[in-house]
């Protein structure tokens, strides 16, 4: 029998990375997120582009060349406030404006994001 369409057949690789070049533009003008971000986000794009297409039940991309994901452990080195992560989903909704991405696909891949950000979240408000 022929498997179900996943997620990521259900937007395409061209709407995913066309979302996630979007998303980086924006994250790389946030005055609270584009501090911690490389200058340069080539990688970083790359990366998330490998990432995404796993988490929306693509071919696993990103586990094929780095390994397993671990997100939280590799946002360790990163001071991640619940400010920066509605910061991050901020960027993202708008990005999602900005692609058109619509209807319940986008509820669903958003709420997603929504709880994988609050995961990250490493430091406490006050902390400094
Ligand atoms: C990497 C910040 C949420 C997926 C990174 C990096 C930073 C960062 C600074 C390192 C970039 C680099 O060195 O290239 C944040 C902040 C978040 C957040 C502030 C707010 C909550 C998320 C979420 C996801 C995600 C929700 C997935 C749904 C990734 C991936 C990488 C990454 C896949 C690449 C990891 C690697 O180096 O292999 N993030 N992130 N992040 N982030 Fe996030």
């Amino acid at each position: 029998v022929e498997n179900a369409p996943t997620p990521f057949d259900m937007i395409g690789e061209e709407n995913l990375y066309r979302l996630i070049d979007a998303f980086y533009r924006r994250v790389a003008n946030h005055p609270n997120l584009a501090p911690i971000f490389p200058d340069d986000l080539t990688e970083t794009v790359r990366k998330q582009k490998q990432f995404m297409t796993q988490f929306l039940g693509g071919p696993p991309l990103y586990t094929s060349e780095h390994g397993h994901p671990m997100l939280r452990a590799r946002h360790m080195p990163f001071e991640i406030t619940e400010t920066r992560a509605k910061a991050w989903l901020s960027c993202m909704d708008k990005a999602m404006d900005e692609v058109e991405l619509t209807g319940s696909f986008r509820d669903f891949f958003f709420a997603r994001l929504v709880q994988t950000a609050q995961h990250m979240i490493n430091t406490d408000e006050n902390q400094d």
